[in-house]
């Protein structure tokens, strides 16, 4: 059997480290490299960062096949194919900021023996202009489809496989296309920039369909329909699909955010007026504070008011709070005069600090204890298994429970005596 190919990584954030340990596991010798020694340390000693399920057992089944650097030169010497996977956040004008893939591009030089194999997500066009100047250089756009909290099972199962190149470049494409074929997935082989889009245009579109449902939402609570049934209904349709309808307190995290507000820069530079997208950010800013409303319509003012927010990352399963709803709802509540307490499972230490006031508990219930309202905001499990009708009821001054992600036993909790409001029903 041939030997496989070595994979280089190329910035070990999330992306970069799940694409590692997945490599390392399907066989490959993987070299990562990060500029950050402490964490090359710590990655070395097997300690994972960050909370993503099944990585840190990939990251030490796989040690031996798995090596951490500071050094790009390890990664020259021992590595072709270079998966660039530093970050691209916002800058002040809504564009990618990509200094880091530039920093990347120089030091590779002028190589042709290389590969860099883009998994940044970045402006369609940024791998034409990459070729323009470093025309030796192979250059593979192979965007990355994984979801926080999922990542790992994402990867060895995914939907399809992008893989875009140009003529120059495409005995690396086809290099880069081996290393999935094992994986089953349909791989889309297509040209630079069809590929750069691709990965825009389908997180702006499950935006745009969360965006849409979310409207939907609020709609039928003026007109007194259910959004889950609406939902079910809707996504019984093949065309529709089930998929990204659940409606509840807006996206967050790190990619829906940002993604869309690129394209739509990236439409306007070009001189095209996005306006849908436009729109999609703005209910999904509107949506953020949401529950601000339903604890009035029931509290009234909220000044000295106890509100216990649960959950704090954008989703469950991750402890990611970019762009999170709970710092958007923390900060409006604490600007409405209420006293906001947190609680998240994983997350409330490290967020401490976006918090501003809020307290920070030990638990749910600590949380919940004498509080005039609950928001939902993440839908971890615990949250469903707290036993709501008794030591909660008691706990609470008021039993006013917001359920923003439609996740709690809406029954249950009014036979208990809740007042329950969910989004859109
Ligand atoms: C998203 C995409 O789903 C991935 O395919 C993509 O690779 C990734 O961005 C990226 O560009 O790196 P992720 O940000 O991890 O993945 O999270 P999602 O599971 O897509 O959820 C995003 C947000 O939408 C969350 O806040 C979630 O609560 C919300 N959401 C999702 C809804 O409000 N309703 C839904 O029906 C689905």
């Amino acid at each position: 059997m041939a030997a496989k190919e070595p994979i280089g990584v190329i910035g070990v954030g999330w992306v970069g480290l799940c694409t590692a340990a997945a490599f390392a596991e399907l066989g490959h010798e993987v070299v990562a490299r990060d500029i950050l020694p402490e964490k090359v340390e710590s990655l070395s000693r097997g300690e994972v960062p960050i909370h993503e399920p099944g990585l840190p057992e990939l990251v030490q089944r796989n040690a031996e096949r798995l090596t951490f650097t500071t050094d790009i030169a390890d990664i020259l010497d021992r590595t072709r194919l270079l998966f660039c996977c530093v970050d691209t956040p916002p800058t002040y004008s809504g564009d990618a900021d990509l200094s880091r893939v530039e920093r990347v591009v120089d030091e590779l030089g002028e190589s042709d023996e290389h590969a860099i194999v883009m998994k940044s997500t970045v402006p369609v066009g940024t791998g034409r202009s990459i070729k323009r100047r470093r025309e030796a250089l192979g250059y593979v756009s192979n965007p990355e489809f994984l979801k926080e909290g999922s990542a790992v099972e994402d990867f060895m199962h995914p939907d399809r496989v992008v893989i875009g190149a140009d003529d120059s470049s495409r005995g690396f494409a086809d290099r880069v296309g081996a290393l999935y074929e094992s994986l089953g997935g349909p791989i889309v082989r297509t040209d630079v920039a069809s590929a750069e889009m691709i990965k825009l245009a389908s997180n702006a579109f499950l935006a745009t369909k969360i965006s849409f449902i979310n409207e939907i939402a609020n709609v039928s609570e003026e007109l007194g329909a259910d959004v889950n049934e609406v939902a079910r209904g809707m996504g019984l349709d093949d065309r529709i699909g089930p998929k990204f309808l659940k409606a509840g307190l807006g996206f967050g995290g790190s990619c829906f955010p940002k993604d869309v507000s690129a394209l739509k820069q990236l439409a306007g530079n070009s001189g095209y007026a996005f306006q849908l997208l436009t729109s999609v950010i703005e209910v999904n800013d509107l949506q953020k504070r949401r529950a601000v409303g339903k604890l009035q319509k029931y509290l009234g003012s909220l000044v000295g008011k106890e509100i216990a927010l649960l959950g704090l990352p954008f989703k469950p399963d991750t402890d990611d709070v970019r762009e999170a709803t709970s710092l958007v709802l923390a900060a409006r509540l604490q600007g409405e005069g209420a006293n906001v307490r947190v609680y998240d499972p994983v997350a409330a230490r490290s967020a401490a600090d976006m918090l501003g006031g809020s307290k920070v508990c030990d638990s749910a219930l600590e949380a919940l204890d004498g509080a005039h309202a609950a928001v939902l905001v993440t839908e971890w499990p615990e949250f469903a298994e707290l036993d709501w009708a008794g030591d909660v009821k008691q706990r609470m001054a008021n039993p006013l429970v917001v359920d923003g992600r439609n996740f709690l036993d809406r029954e249950a909790l009014r036979e208990a005596g809740f007042t329950y409001e969910g989004i859109g029903r």
